[in-house]
């Protein structure tokens, strides 16, 4: 069908391995799982949690390997190709406009946290927070460097402004060497040392004992058994089991199209059962271990359970950013420590975000036959142009209401279309061959009827829940305070262009092709 094109193929198996485990391990794993669980139960938290990662992680998982080596297959890494083969009708590639538009948004406003990872790792090293004596004081520090508050350490936008753009240069760069050059060697060197950082942050702070023998409940042990200790009484709440769902989505990154463009360079035949499993295996050994042994644990051993209460309420950005500074101060080495969190941050978030450019890339070099130059520059000019309302307007909630509609809603969506399309219209059995061809482990038969049944099932009733619960409230602005209307309008209308202008381009792709 398509003209033939040389399509780049991962140079390893461990190199792909390693890029799809790094697209998966992410801020997700360190700062938002830690403030999920602490918000959600606790213990009782990992019980929805298990049974979301059984039934909707690992199938979506798998389904999204042999989506994306299907498409593969047909030179098409990114979602309207791929959906375009599963179902030839016109409205399939519109479908998939969803799997380019959320990857855009997410790592429009991801890349820019992770900019503060990388500042924060100079600023440990540089002992710049070391003065902040106090909570306050801390995230008045993180408020002036966001440009959040006037007064503070920093009196203006421009330190962040800089480690944004040589993030961004960053991610661009590597997406412009391509998958082997590229991500994959960013992978290979970047994984190894995430993974070293995270195991010597977990012994140091499974080693904290009780830091201050004065108060001997503020200790590494309590601060174990807040994260893990069941309380059951919160799995009757709804609330918890879609945070439960929610968290198993952004953390395996399904439902935006960045595994499915990752899987498009594997060979027809190259297994998916085992590395499908694998990867996301290290996605929860990261999450769960490592996540969860060190930025909650330690709070609560240096400010006890009602203070780590109050900072995992505040959110993923308070838990990382105040908390963790203030007690790197209190600990010896504290600007080693400091720094190697948040390198491991930084690495956490680059091999993701990387991961939520390729599909745009993919699109313009194979549905618009550009070079991959052209295409990383207009993604980058994109990019970088909504970026700047994301930073100026960060005080007034844009980039939340960016994260509901694509991280959160959006993925949702995304993950029911392309399961009823693979399960359902191209069909279970060819979808279960698919997955299982060249696979170096078979895929347990049961997996077939969840993957069928179980897993849309679920999917429409989180959205059906969210849409009647969440989702309405949230358009209609409840809450909201009136001097951030206008900029969460202005979010959404930064959304609508982007959807709008990608659907054109899947337009005016699908025109050109037949028009050769
Ligand atoms: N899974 C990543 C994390 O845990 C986030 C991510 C989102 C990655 C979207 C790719 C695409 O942080």
């Amino acid at each position: 069908m398509a003209e033939q094109i040389e399509r780049e193929q991962w140079g390893s198996k461990i190199g792909l391995i390693l890029a799809v485990a790094g697209n998966a391990v992410g801020l997700g794993n360190f700062l938002r799982f830690p403030v999920q669980a602490a918000q959600n139960g606790g213990g009782a938290f990992m019980i929805p949690y298990f049974i979301f990662f059984l039934l909707l992680g690992i199938p979506l998982m798998w389904i999204e390997w042999g989506i994306g080596r299907n498409g593969g297959k047909y030179n098409h890494g990114s979602a309207p190709g791929m959906f375009n083969v599963l179902w030839k009708n016109n409205l399939a590639k519109y479908f998939g406009t969803l799997g380019l538009f959320i990857s855009l948004v997410i790592m429009i406003y991801y890349t820019y946290i992770e900019s503060w990872t990388l500042g924060y790792s100079f600023f440990s090293i540089t002992k710049m927070y070391f003065n902040e004596q106090n909570f306050s004081a801390m995230r008045t520090f993180l408020y002036s460097y966001q440009g959040r508050a006037i007064g503070g350490h920093f009196t203006n936008i421009w330190p962040s402004y800089i480690f944004m753009l040589i993030t961004f240069g960053i991610n661009f760069w590597i997406l412009y060497k391509g998958i082997t050059k590229g991500i994959e060697r960013l992978a290979k060197i970047g994984m190894p040392l995430l993974f070293l950082f995270g195991i010597i942050l977990t012994i140091r702070v499974l080693t904290l004992g009780t830091p201050n023998p004065a108060i001997p409940q503020n200790s590494i042990e309590n601060g174990l058994a807040f994260i893990w200790n069941p309380d059951f009484s919160s799995l009757g709440n709804p609330k918890v089991w879609l945070a439960a769902a929610g968290q198993i989505f952004f953390t395996l990154s399904v439902g935006m199209g960045t595994i499915q463009a990752y899987a498009s360079y594997i060979k027809a035949n190259d297994d998916i059962a085992l590395s499908g499993l694998s990867t996301s295996a290290t996605n929860e050994f990261v999450e769960v271990i490592m996540g969860g042994s060190i930025a909650i644990p330690a709070a609560v051993a240096f400010f006890g359970i009602a203070m780590t209460t109050q900072i995992a309420n505040a959110g993923a950005f308070d838990l990382g950013f105040v908390s963790m500074p203030l007690i790197f101060h209190q600990i010896p080495y504290g600007p080693f420590f400091g720094f190697i969190w948040f390198l491991l941050l930084f690495f956490a978030g680059i091999t993701s975000s990387v991961a939520m450019g390729q599909p745009l890339i993919s699109f313009l070099e194979e549905e618009f036959k550009m070079t991959r130059k052209k295409a990383t520059t207009i993604l980058a000019i994109v990019v970088i142009i909504s970026v700047q309302f994301v930073i100026f307007f960060l005080r007034y909630g844009f980039l939340d209401e960016m994260d509901y509609w694509a991280g959160t809603f959006g993925l949702v969506l995304f993950a029911l279309i392309e399961t009823i399309l693979f399960m359902w219209v191209f069909g279970a059995d060819k979808a279960w061959d698919e997955m299982n061809r060249g696979g170096e482990i078979k895929i347990p038969r049961i997996f077939l009827f969840v993957m069928k049944f179980v897993t849309p099932v679920i999917l429409a009733t989180i959205l059906l829940w969210w849409l009647v619960k969440d989702a309405i409230p949230i358009f209609m602005l409840k809450g909201v305070p009136a001097e951030n209307v206008p900029y969460i309008w202005g979010a959404r209308i930064l959304m609508l262009v982007l959807l709008g202008s990608l659907i054109w381009l899947v337009k005016a792709a699908w025109k050109r092709r037949l028009g050769n």
